[in-house]
């Protein structure tokens, strides 16, 4: 793991003048690192598409795994604080995976914009964690706005992403679920897009991440 992990950093070094070569290059390198992991994939037939994948998230390292998972050509989307996290936040930025400024609310629309501006230049998919940080209790969080923004923007389908990394000793599994078509979205009608996927996603977490009560929020 380290020996390959030091290569890959080589090779993302000599890629530096091709930002979207480098997204592709880290895609393929955890598709590879997971091909000895017993995951079960569920859906799969949902992942092969350009789209929005959204997935819950409870650790720094879930970033990762779950690009692993989407298609060559997924981009990463997270707080530009990433960069500070140990390795990580360095292997992300060397991955080129988009970063958005949290700020205020100008330069959060503006980084936006750019960030569905770079996926439809370049032909990419996004990945995103639509609760936007970490659920401390294990539950899921209320949605942010910002997937739905992409989608209005992008055009691009969202794919729920439910990931059971946790449940030991039963192996990883991630389940895709079907597309949901965003082309003919009203944009003043964000907010209920933004509850409906929730409502869809909590739907397939065991009652035990369900969203809680609101000491839980
Ligand atoms: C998402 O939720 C699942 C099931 O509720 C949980 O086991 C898993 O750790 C979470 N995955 C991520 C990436 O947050
Ligand atoms: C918002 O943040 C950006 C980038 O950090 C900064 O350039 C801008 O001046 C800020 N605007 C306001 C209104 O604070
Ligand atoms: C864009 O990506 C999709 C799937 O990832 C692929 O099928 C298609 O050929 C690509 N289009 C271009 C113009 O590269």
């Amino acid at each position: 793991m380290m020996a390959t992990t030091f290569l890959w950093a080589l090779i993302m070094f000599m890629l530096l003048p091709w930002p979207y070569a480098r997204v592709r290059q880290g895609n393929l390198y955890g598709h590879m690192t997971i091909l000895g992991n017993p995951i079960t994939i569920k859906g799969s037939e949902f992942a092969s598409t350009r789209a929005i994948y959204i997935c819950n998230h409870t650790s720094p390292l879930d970033i990762f795994l779950i690009m692993w998972q989407t298609p060559i050509g997924t981009v990463g989307i997270a707080k530009k604080e990433i960069i500070w996290y140990p390795l990580f936040g360095q292997l992300y930025v060397l991955a080129n995976h988009l970063r958005i400024d949290r700020s205020n609310s100008t330069a959060a629309v503006e980084s936006v914009r750019e960030a569905a501006r770079a996926v439809i230049k370049n032909n990419l998919s996004l990945i995103i964690f639509p609760e936007g940080t970490r659920s401390q209790s294990g539950r899921l969080l209320p949605f942010k706005k910002g997937f739905v923004h992409l989608a209005l923007q992008t055009g691009l389908p969202i794919v729920p992403m439910v990931n059971s990394l946790r449940v030991r000793p039963a192996p990883l599994t991630v389940e895709f679920l079907s597309p949901i078509k965003t082309d003919g979205w009203d944009p003043t009608r964000i907010n209920e897009y933004v509850e409906m996927v929730h409502a869809l996603y909590s739907r397939h977490l065991p009652s035990s991440q369900r969203p809680g009560s609101a000491e839980d929020r």
